[in-house]
């Protein structure tokens, strides 16, 4: 019996279904969600119609998260005639930055959770139940870490998310990210290596620790690449271990080098670069010119040639010229991304660039992603198509009408055809020999395992 049979028991004491907007952090907050809800005897349904609590957890990173925050209570509000007791739950970003404004605004909001308030969930959910009243706790002062590891139920039968650092110290000027979830707080070394064991005893083969920079990770003398050495070296069953999100700033030589030094850590790391005009590097206050990205680049490369990257970058930030557009693209271009985010610039509330006007039209933003997409799809085809070949080892995820899909070690997406007599499930290791190369994706061809 899994944890979660377990924790389901087996009277269902009614369903929820979650709702998750925004990042792998989000992700991982409404799997702790999960955990909490079956605990509590509830049944995880795939659909909102017929549940009895709806958690919508937000993300607030871009503009327009509080709209569809309403939109989407508006949808749930509709359930409650056929589900008179159902309980419409906020938690995330928006509900942290919005507050009781959202009760105001959408009073079929039975519960509010802050970001550092999970743990809360269920209680309040007794609560509104209870008084049919709504109920909040929106305390960022909260341990945002007392939410058991046995309690998550994951939701990836192959990759567990952990989250280690939680909050964000610095202070870019376009980020909504340090207001919604407050300053960093990191988790002791000691409980992060137990869950590690705890996930490894549960069938995980693949590890990846989570934070808004997660390189910035420190716990008294303890920094994230010993954190990186500790967990890597704490358990042989461990397959691969992976990290997201890091920040330039924080890597140098010894960061660099656990590429190097661990063969489990995976080859692939996310540094988002923002944009490649010091002048707007500077404005946004990312601490880093577009030489001293580059030249961390060259540092990790230098450890690890085959490194993957991929990153995160704004167009359209105010004052943006065609120059310093021009200079995102030379960077883009010079750093040889395995994959790219680019985000149209949103004023968000609370952060400074706000004061600025949004002095670029949309239309603009939208041009400027297009180029910078078609240069950087242009760059990922042809990098990929050196893979045709290549055998791979993927990790499946996924296995359905006998097709699969999982990740290589450098967390290219990989599809294959699984043969009629052969019985895969995620969670495999198989090799797949490349065939085709699309911008996004690889397509191969399973052979005998070479292991
Ligand atoms: N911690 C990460 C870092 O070191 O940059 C990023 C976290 S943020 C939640 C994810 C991405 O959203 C950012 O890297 C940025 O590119 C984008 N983003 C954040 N605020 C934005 C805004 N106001 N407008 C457009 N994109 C934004
Ligand atoms: Fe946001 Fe910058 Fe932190 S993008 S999450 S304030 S590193």
């Amino acid at each position: 019996m899994t944890g979660r049979e377990r924790r389901i028991r087996t009277v269902a004491k009614g369903k929820y279904f979650i709702d998750t907007f925004g990042c792998q952090m989000n992700v991982n907050d409404s799997e702790k969600a999960a955990g909490l809800l079956e605990a509590d005897g509830l049944e995880r349904t795939g659909t909102a119609q017929g549940a009895d609590v709806i958690f919508v957890n937000t993300c607030a990173v871009r503009e327009r998260a509080a709209e569809k925050l309403f939109h989407a209570v508006g949808r749930y509000k509709a359930l409650k005639k056929d589900t008179p007791g159902l309980k419409i739950a906020v938690g995330g970003c928006v509900a942290q930055l919005q507050g009781k404004e959202i009760l105001d605004r959408a009073p079929a909001v039975d519960v509010l959770v802050g970001t550092h308030n999970l743990q809360d969930l269920t209680r309040l959910l007794h609560d509104a139940r209870q008084s049919g009243e709504s109920h909040s706790a929106l305390d960022t002062k909260a341990d945002a870490f007392s939410i058991p590891a046995e309690v998550v139920s994951h939701s990836s039968p192959t990759r567990a998310y952990l989250t280690v650092v939680e909050g964000c110290n610095h202070v870019c000027s376009f980020c909504v990210v340090p207001r919604t979830r407050g300053r960093e707080v990191c988790r002791s070394p000691e409980s992060i290596v137990a869950e590690v064991r705890s996930l490894l005893d549960r069938g995980y083969h693949e590890v990846m620790l989570l934070g808004q920079t997660v390189n910035a990770y420190r716990f008294g003398d303890t920094d994230f690449p010993d954190l990186l050495r500790l967990v890597h070296d704490a358990d042989d069953r461990l397959w691969r271990l992976r990290f997201t999100t890091s920040h330039p700033e924080h890597v140098d030589e010894k960061f660099a080098r656990c590429f190097a030094d661990l063969p489990r850590l995976a080859p692939y790391l996310h540094l988002p670069v923002q944009s490649g005009s010091d002048a707007i590097l500077a404005d946004m206050r990312r601490g880093y010119t577009a030489r001293e990205y580059l030249a961390r680049l060259a540092v990790l490369r230098r450890h690890r040639p085959d490194l993957a990257l991929t990153a995160d970058v704004i167009v359209g930030y105010p004052g943006e010229t065609e120059e310093d557009f021009g200079a995102t693209c030379r960077v883009v271009r010079e750093s040889v991304f395995d994959g790219l985010f680019i985000f149209l610039y949103s004023p968000r509330p609370g952060t400074t660039a706000i004061r600025k006007p949004d002095d670029i039209s949309d239309a603009e933003k939208k041009r400027r992603f297009k180029v910078l997409n078609e240069q950087q799809q242009r760059q990922q085809r042809s990098r990929n198509q050196g893979f045709i070949g290549q055998v791979e080892q993927v990790l499946v995820d996924e296995v359905a009408g006998g097709e699969a899909k999982g990740r290589t070690p450098h967390f290219r997406l990989v599809h294959f055809d699984v043969p009629d007599d052969t019985t895969l499930l995620p969670g495999a290791r198989v090799d797949v020999e490349i065939r085709d190369a699309f911008p996004n994706s690889l397509r191969g061809e399973l052979v005998p395992s070479l292991n």
